[in-house]
């Protein structure tokens, strides 16, 4: 699981050092060594040793990318002309984007590095057709059934849009993802979202439109048979989902969003609280 060079070695300690599981430590020639037990898969010791003299977990340094220095307005720009896409050309995304889009996934962080995501993709037209159809179908029907209407009470302010035959739901994309996570996930609520925000700013970057379907997972949520379709394996929870694609409109500007609150702490703000603030506020936390 853990090879040193000892050529390579220079005793510098960075990978102890940043090692936050404490699992490394060196021994008597100051060559680090591992107590595979604690070690929870960071990589961190591969990623930040000088000299590539360290391989874990059957990785090696020289199979790792460089890292480049990025500009920061470039990514401000992107973060900046994201936008939620809700117009798509009925055809599949290139294969080498597709690719290029689920391989990021691999990187993104997870809560303890519990690296259990699950990612289902529509990555073909057709299917997304047949998914779209049946999911709209189902909707249609029980919008006009008394009994199930209340359930669908989300949908009933669309009911014109749907019985005309609009996609309300994926907005027409030839592509989803959806994200799940084990129930016993310590970040389950978490760590979707982050791979999904990582996913749409990559997928923006190279001219693929995103669109976050809070719609469509309320459909996840009460049509089980759903996730059978997805393939999302037992134990995991559908969390969210994006619906993707080449994008059919083009946006010519940034938008200029009012603000949102943001607060600089100063030192000594701590206030005494009366029982009742403290009750409201464990409570409200607790929300
Ligand atoms: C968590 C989340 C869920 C969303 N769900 C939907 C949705 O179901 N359908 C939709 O058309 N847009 C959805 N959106 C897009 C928002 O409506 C959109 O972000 C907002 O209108 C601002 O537009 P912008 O993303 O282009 O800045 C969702 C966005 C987020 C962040």
């Amino acid at each position: 699981m853990f090879e040193i060079d000892k050529e390579k070695c220079i005793h510098c300690g960075q990978c102890i050092r940043d090692c936050s599981a404490r699992a490394l430590e060196f021994n008597d020639e100051k060559i680090p060594v591992i107590n595979e037990d604690k070690c929870f898969k960071c990589q961190h010791c591969l990623a930040v040793c000088p000299t590539g003299a360290l391989s874990v977990c059957g990785k090696k340094p020289e199979n790792s990318d460089k890292i480049y220095s990025q500009d920061p307005e470039m990514i401000l720009n992107l973060i900046k002309s994201r936008r939620s896409y809700r117009h798509y050309k009925a055809q599949n995304l290139d294969s080498e984007r597709m690719e290029k889009l689920k391989n990021m996934l691999n990187w993104v962080p997870t809560g303890c590095n519990f690296h259990k995501l699950h990612f289902a993709f529509i990555d073909d037209i057709e299917v997304m057709n047949e998914f779209r159809d049946y999911v709209n179908g189902k909707i249609v029907k029980s919008l006009t059934k008394k009994p199930v209407q209340a359930i669908m009470d989300k949908f009933n302010k669309h009911l014109k849009s749907f019985l005309n035959g609009d996609d309300v739901i994926f907005r027409g994309a030839p592509h989803m993802l959806v994200v799940s996570t084990p129930v016993n996930a310590p970040c389950y609520n978490v760590d979707p979202m982050i791979a999904l925000s990582y996913f749409e700013l990559y997928a923006q970057s190279m001219n693929v439109g995103t669109c976050w379907c809070g719609f469509a997972q309320f459909c996840l949520m009460v049509m089980p048979e759903l996730s059978d379709y997805l393939q999302i394996p037992k134990g995991y929870k559908a969390s969210y989902v994006m619906l993707f694609g080449d994008p059919d409109i083009k946006y010519a500007r940034t938008v200029q969003p009012e603000p949102f609150e943001i607060v600089s702490v100063k030192k000594g703000e701590f206030k005494k609280q009366g029982l009742k603030d403290k009750i409201l506020r464990f409570f409200w936390n607790l929300r």
